[in-house]
């Protein structure tokens, strides 16, 4: 037996090195822990043990030099619960995921503003309620912002045009209202910036702001969107993938230009006049769908325009030829 003296000391050095052999920082395993309990210790957490080191954790990960928490993500759970205002103090927070969680309700928690290092924000296919909060554009490192699939509603905010990174942003299918900010013309970011803002009750025309501003792909489908489109497109844009459809956008179909690069083009469902243009059998088309529109005259002959079936054509005023039935002369 050891006397008492020694084994105090031998079980204090063991004590020491076993805590500093954790790699997890004690601040943030406490945040984890509280964020463990706003969600009503839940079963998908159970790894989350005070007594083992949190960069072992589900779900979680450390950065390998810092071992501060860099990511959180949640995916298909059956969890009822609201975004835990916790989150907001894991400040080396780079991912934030929340993915496919039917019972996540609630708005989206003012404490995100707090996470100045995230990069990558994606709450979607969850039941967020509540606009879509003007403090996201204060995350300036956000190179993807993703809200698609939940119930937001209002309108959207201008300022989300100032984050210098962004890489894609996605707000399609909410219940988004009033029109498309005119500073989405003037996207500090990078050129070729996706954008989604489908399935929403947007209204308004598009801005004028959007002819200086080269989307890699713009989705701007099924809203109530009226006016003129064209400003879309432009000879020297490399735009590859457009939906505008069913909206009520009105305006000539002759007059526009196609970016060479225009891979997919979407437009079924509008208001639209004029006829196509010859210039589209110059496009190296994978998907065309022009239907349900004013269309008049022959489609042209050459390019793809051949390659789509009638369905892609269908429902105009007067467009004839291949593949639709030949025009009468
Ligand atoms: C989601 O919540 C609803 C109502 O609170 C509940 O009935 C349902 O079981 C929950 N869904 C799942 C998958 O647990
Ligand atoms: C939102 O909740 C409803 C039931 O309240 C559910 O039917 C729907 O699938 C949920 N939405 C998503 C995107 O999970
Ligand atoms: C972006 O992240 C870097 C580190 O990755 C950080 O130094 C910088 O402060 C962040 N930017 C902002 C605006 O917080
Ligand atoms: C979200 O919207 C859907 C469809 O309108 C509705 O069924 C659901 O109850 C809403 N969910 C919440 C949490 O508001
Ligand atoms: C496209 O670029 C060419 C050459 O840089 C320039 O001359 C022309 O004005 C531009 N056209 C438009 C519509 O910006
Ligand atoms: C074009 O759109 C119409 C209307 O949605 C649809 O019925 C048709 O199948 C589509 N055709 C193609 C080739 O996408
Ligand atoms: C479209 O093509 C199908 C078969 O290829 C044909 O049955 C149909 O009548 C055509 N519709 C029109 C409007 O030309």
């Amino acid at each position: 037996m050891a006397p008492p003296l020694l084994s105090f000391l031998f079980f204090t050095l063991l004590l020491f090195f076993s805590a500093h052999s954790e790699l997890c920082n004690p601040q943030d395993k406490k945040v984890l822990l509280q964020i463990k309990k706003e969600l009503n210790n839940p079963y998908v957490l159970t790894s989350w043990k005070p007594d083992t080191d949190c960069c072992d954790w589900y779900v979680v990960q450390c950065d390998r030099v810092s071992h501060r928490i860099i990511s959180l993500t949640l995916f298909a759970d059956s969890l009822s619960f609201q975004i835990p205002a916790a989150v907001g103090d894991l400040p080396h927070l780079e991912t934030l995921d929340f993915h496919k969680l039917p019972n996540l309700t609630g708005p989206i928690h003012p404490a995100i503003a707090k996470l100045k290092n995230l990069k990558f924000l994606r709450i979607d296919w969850t039941n967020l309620s509540g606009p879509v909060p003007d403090f996201l554009s204060e995350l300036k490192n956000l190179t993807y912002l993703n809200l698609a699939f939940n119930n937001l509603s209002g309108s959207i905010p201008p300022s989300l045009a100032l984050l210098p990174n962004l890489g894609a942003l996605f707000l399609d299918r909410n219940k988004l209202t009033g029109s498309i900010p005119h500073s989405f013309g003037m996207f500090s970011s990078v050129p070729d910036l996706y954008l989604y803002l489908s399935h929403n009750q947007l209204s308004g025309t598009i801005p004028s702001s959007f002819a200086n501003m080269d989307f890699s792909v713009i989705d701007l489908s099924r809203n109530k969107l009226v006016g003129d489109a064209s400003v879309v497109f432009g000879a020297n844009k490399t735009t590859q993938i457009v939906d505008l459809s069913r909206n009520l956008f009105q305006f000539d179909l002759s007059k526009v230009v196609f970016p060479k690069s225009l891979t997919s083009l979407d437009l079924n469902h509008n208001k639209i006049t004029g006829s196509i243009p010859v210039e589209m059998t110059a496009l190296n088309l994978q998907f065309l769908n022009v239907s349900y529109n004013r269309l008049c005259g022959q489609i042209p002959v050459g390019g793809k325009l051949q390659s789509f079936d009638n369905s892609s054509y269908f429902h105009n005023r007067c467009l004839c030829g291949a593949p639709l039935a030949s025009c009468k002369s």
